[in-house]
């Protein structure tokens, strides 16, 4: 058992002395880093993540008590809530994703009764690297776990994203969830965001993923997630007038953008081209890491993050300073923003020898720079989500 699991289950059984005649179960989901494919996912579009060997874990015990118990090793307090309240309010904090998917899960017809949980975060926060996802999909296996309850994985990573959606209340697409669930070690993902399937694309052993984290996250970033997802919208009910029969921007050829998109305000024809170009710029680095061609798959890499920067306007300076400081260390092929935006991390694949040399440059020109002393991950890709005991 992995040593994460045991002492987790050491201090539930300390926090939650009732539970020691019940069994307890744990489940594990990791958070992901997004190599290429930003703000395309909610456009039914592609996307080339995978899971990361930053995890959240859950230990769970079904109680008699009707009330959904919750502790997390990283905050003090304990929260309590009625399973079945029928006008729940979110709180605005990491317990909504908890309840979101609980709640989703009851309304899927899953018998979930009355739970103690204890939460281990070690998906970094606030950074872009969907510690949010790990949480709902480590609580959902854990709670269908002491229920006793299967559940196909897609639906899964679904009734999370549906948990985000609907008490949450971020319009998030399915890349985070779906990758917690489904990554593959060594592997990136390269997913139909519409059909949700997954082709895996396997990472050359002679390059390692660097992700820096800007330490920042700007108060505006869901407010402004929303509005890119309701400017999306709003392309496709104007190309929608001309005639064009498109469900998402992600049925947009290129040729139909040309003839009609110089009619769309300014704002909104950057925005849908920043979604088409991102589109190609998928399946071109998916093919390119297949070939083991990183000089490619890197040279898309800086693309999207200008792309991201100019057309969408998803980025920010901290972001900008750690692509440019990178693109000047030796042994990089690539580097952007990744996530969402707005602050949290960059992602940069660097040669395998280079990645010392690298930390400490961008670490030490960050800080000259900003005062703010950035952390710098090196991970590997890892397998998807699953139960632990
Ligand atoms: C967030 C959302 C994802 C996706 C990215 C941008 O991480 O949760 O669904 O839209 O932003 O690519």
């Amino acid at each position: 058992m992995h040593t994460a699991t045991q002492s987790l289950l050491a201090q539930f059984a300390d926090a939650f002395p009732r539970s020691a005649q019940r069994q307890t179960h744990v489940a594990r989901a990791p958070g992901r880093v997004n190599l290429i494919g930003e703000h395309t996912d909610y456009n039914e579009g592609f996307v080339l993540p995978g899971a990361i060997a930053f995890e959240t874990r859950v230990a769970c015990s079904p109680n008699d008590s009707g009330q959904l118990t919750m502790r997390s090793l990283q905050q003090k307090h304990e929260f309590n809530f009625a399973i079945d309240d029928p006008a729940p309010l979110p709180r605005r904090d990491w317990t909504d994703y908890v309840r979101g998917v609980l709640i989703e899960l009851r309304r899927s017809g899953s018998a979930i009764g009355g739970a103690d949980l204890l939460i281990d975060g070690r998906v970094p926060m606030n950074a872009g690297l969907s510690s949010s996802a790990a949480l709902e999909i480590a609580t959902a296996l854990a709670l269908l776990e002491a229920s006793q309850t299967a559940f196909p994985p897609v639906e899964l990573a679904r009734l999370c994203q549906r948990a985000e959606n609907n008490f949450v209340g971020a319009r998030c697409g399915i890349m985070d969830q779906f990758s917690s669930v489904s990554g593959r070690a060594g592997h990136a993902i390269l997913l139909d965001c519409r059909s949700l399937q997954a082709t895996y694309v396997p990472l050359s052993e002679n390059v390692e993923i660097v992700i820096c984290n800007t330490m920042v996250k700007h108060s505006v970033a869901a407010g402004e997630y929303n509005r890119r997802r309701a400017e999306c919208d709003e392309c496709v009910r104007f190309f929608r007038s001309k005639g064009l029969e498109i469900a998402s921007l992600r049925d947009l050829s290129e040729q139909e953008f040309t003839s009609y998109g110089s009619g769309l305000p300014e704002v909104l024809f950057r925005r849908c081209r920043h979604v088409l170009t991102e589109n190609s710029r998928v399946t071109l680095a998916a093919a390119a890491l297949e070939h083991e061609d990183l000089a490619i798959a890197g040279r898309l890499m800086y693309e999207s993050h200008a792309s991201l920067r100019d057309d969408y306007e998803v980025s920010c300076p901290e972001l900008n300073l750690m692509v440019d400081l990178a693109k000047n260390v030796p042994g990089i092929y690539g580097s952007r923003m990744t996530g969402g935006g707005f602050g949290g991390c960059t992602v940069s694949l660097v040669a395998h020898d280079a990645v010392e040399g690298f930390k400490n440059e961008v670490a030490r020109k960050y800080e000259d720079a900003t005062r703010i002393q950035p952390e710098i991950y090196v991970t590997t890709l890892v397998d998807g989500a699953g139960r632990e005991k």
